[in-house]
């Protein structure tokens, strides 16, 4: 079967991993060097660039841009495919219906341990499909098919987000192990071995039941773990993906358009101080920034930025946000002083 794959960046690259040994890969991108690089890495993968107008009548199609991209490349596909199995974080079926013209549709949530064909992947949408999406996406690992939209947002808050959650982790465990004096490569080495076993282990025993059997009374894993709940290290987590949940949601609501966007900024720009100056949409450019004045406007879309209603935290620190200006479908744009 030959599936088509819209987009090539890190996400599609980790699909091809698993599906190109099962199934013929179209890859349909933008960037004809990037694609070459696919090309040449998979030599049974067919590369297109997509240009102004892509064929997709009849084909079985992954989407794999960011939500935002979805209006763009929306615009540039013709034709009815036969299936739409959409990867993009929060994009609703309605969205996706509305966007791109399918038989059927269905939102399909990876990640990135698909490239070792480990994902845990979750899926839901039209029923017709369920059958054939799970044939496919188990290609790439476990597939589990969640009845709601609900559901899959919160999946994607935990599997979708997960890998970095766990990374999180993995880093300060080794951070840990240097700061009580092993080498910093022996600390990786201990930590990646812990993650490799851990993966057996929790899918056939109860996390609480993995806990009581290394807990032994007065013992130095008590004591660990002891330190974790005094730092609210569980609240933590279950914060961490109540507000990766409630950004699914807010990805899923109708995205603002680039062209409204830049419309709205041009407007506030030349409404605000003459002190006020429009930087960019992402934290490496604020850091990056040495000319900062007392005032801008800041546009976030990106994801690796936590946004509070109070205060912005960005690479170059927390910065105290007097005002939103404008908040629509997970486009923020703030006013705040350094
Ligand atoms: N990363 C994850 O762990 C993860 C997990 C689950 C789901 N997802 C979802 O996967 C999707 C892709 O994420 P990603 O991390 O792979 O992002 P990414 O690396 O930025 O890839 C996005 C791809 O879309 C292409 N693209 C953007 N606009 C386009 C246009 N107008 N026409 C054609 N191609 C266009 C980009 O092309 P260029 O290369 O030319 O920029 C790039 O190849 C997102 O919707 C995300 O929600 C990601």
């Amino acid at each position: 079967m030959k599936l088509t794959m819209i987009g090539n960046g890190n996400m599609a690259v980790a699909l091809i991993a698993g599906l190109y040994k099962k199934y013929d890969l179209e890859i349909v991108g933008r960037n004809g060097d990037k694609l070459q690089a696919i090309a040449k890495k998979y030599k049974n993968v067919t590369v297109k660039e997509i240009g102004d107008s892509f064929d997709i009548e009849g084909k079985n199609v992954i989407l794999c841009v960011k939500p935002y991209s979805l209006d763009d490349v929306s615009k540039k596909l013709k034709g009815k495919a036969k299936n739409l199995f959409s990867i993009l974080a929060g994009t609703t079926l309605e969205s996706l219906k509305n966007a791109i013209s399918s038989a059927h549709y269905v939102r399909v949530m990876p990640n990135v341990s698909a490239v070792y064909g480990s994902s845990m992947t979750t899926l839901t949408g039209d029923l017709d499909a369920k059958e054939l999406s799970k044939e496919i996406f188990s290609a790439i690992g476990e597939v589990l098919w969640l009845d709601t939209q609900k559901e899959l947002d919160i999946a994607t808050a935990i599997a979708g987000s997960g890998p970095a959650y766990l990374a999180l982790i993995a880093d300060a465990l080794a951070d840990g192990g240097v700061k009580a004096g092993l080498k910093r490569d022996d600390a990786k080495a201990i930590t990646a071995g812990l993650f490799a076993g851990f993966g057996d282990l929790i899918k056939n025993t109860e996390a609480s039941k993995i806990k009581e059997q290394v807990m032994s009374p007065a013992g130095t894993t008590a004591c660990g773990v002891a330190s974790l709940e005094d730092a609210n290290v569980r609240s933590a987590f279950i914060k961490a993906v109540e507000s990766a949940f409630n950004r699914a949601v807010e990805l899923g609501k109708n995205s603002f358009s680039l062209l409204e966007t830049l419309i709205c900024v041009i407007i506030l720009a030349v409404l605000s101080v003459g002190m006020s100056k429009i930087i960019s949409t992402n934290t490496d450019t604020l850091s990056n920034n040495s000319k900062l004045d007392d005032a801008y406007f800041y546009i976030s879309n990106d994801l690796n930025t936590t946004i509070q209603t109070t205060q912005l935290t960005t690479s170059k620190g927390t910065i105290q946000v007097n005002k939103t200006i404008y908040d629509k479908d997970g486009i923020y744009l703030y006013r705040y002083k350094l």
